[in-house]
């Protein structure tokens, strides 16, 4: 049975992936920096939680030592903060941690086992306010960190073996805790194209950035 990790996946847009992904018939991590909050979504959902906090590269490499192998990465964990990210604030390095540092990490301890089994899929949940086309937004360093993002993805799929795909994504506006209740969208909408992009078939895309099962500009 494939594994999947799905960070930040005790609420909101991730918390809706491991359940679609549950419903895929893969067996399904929750990443959680908070080992309560985790626990208590993986009963609720029916799949397993591991403390994950993303500040914290000992527990990154000690997740990844507790799961084994994992066919299917999301990293859908992010932060939006509001400061004014040229101050001198830890903003920026706390949102190119969480957005950036920690998805480099977590696929470089996937790639292996995925290299070795031939299947992989990596998804990255990022926004249209990383988009240069779209022109940027969002409070903080949100916006270079998704950019930077995007970059990884894009330079990540043409270093990886053919058999690991790796796409971002765009979930749209979300009613989440970060998306505010006015959002359009659930967070079951919001996950629909980053559950596509985990399962994807042999000839699916690689390197691309999409939207609604539609590939977007960077
Ligand atoms: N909502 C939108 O409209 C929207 C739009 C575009 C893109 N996105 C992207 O979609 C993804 C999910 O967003 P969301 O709306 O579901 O946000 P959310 O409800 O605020 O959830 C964010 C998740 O990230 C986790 N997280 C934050 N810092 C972490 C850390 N240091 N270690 C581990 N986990 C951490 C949170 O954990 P805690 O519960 O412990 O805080 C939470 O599980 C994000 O990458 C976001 O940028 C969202």
């Amino acid at each position: 049975m494939t594994t999947a990790l799905v960070t930040g996946g005790n609420r909101g847009i991730g918390k809706a992936i491991a359940a679609g992904l549950r419903d895929e018939g893969l067996r399904v991590i929750i990443g959680a920096r908070d080992p309560d909050e985790g626990a208590a979504a993986a009963a609720e959902l029916g799949v397993e939680a591991k403390r994950l906090d993303l500040n914290d590269p000992t527990s990154i490499k000690e997740s990844f030592a507790w799961i084994g192998e994992v066919g299917v990465l999301v990293n859908n964990a992010g932060i939006l903060e509001d400061e004014d990210f040229l101050d001198a604030n830890e903003n920026f390095a706390r949102s190119m941690q969480i957005m950036v540092h920690a998805p480099f990490e977590l696929i470089r301890a996937a790639r292996p086992g995925m290299e070795a089994r031939g299947y992989g899929r990596i998804v990255n949940l990022s926004s249209g306010w990383g988009s240069f086309e779209e022109g940027f937004g969002g409070g903080g360093a949100y916006s270079i960190a998704k950019a930077s993002l995007n970059a990884l993805t894009l330079r990540a799929s043409q270093v990886l073996s053919d058999s690991i795909k790796i796409n971002a994504v765009c979930p749209g506006w979300v009613a989440t805790r970060m998306g505010g209740s006015a959002a359009p969208r659930d967070a079951e909408e919001g996950a629909e194209t980053a559950i596509w992009l985990a399962t994807l078939p042999e000839d699916g895309p690689t390197g691309g950035f999409f939207r609604d099962k539609k590939e977007i500009p960077w």
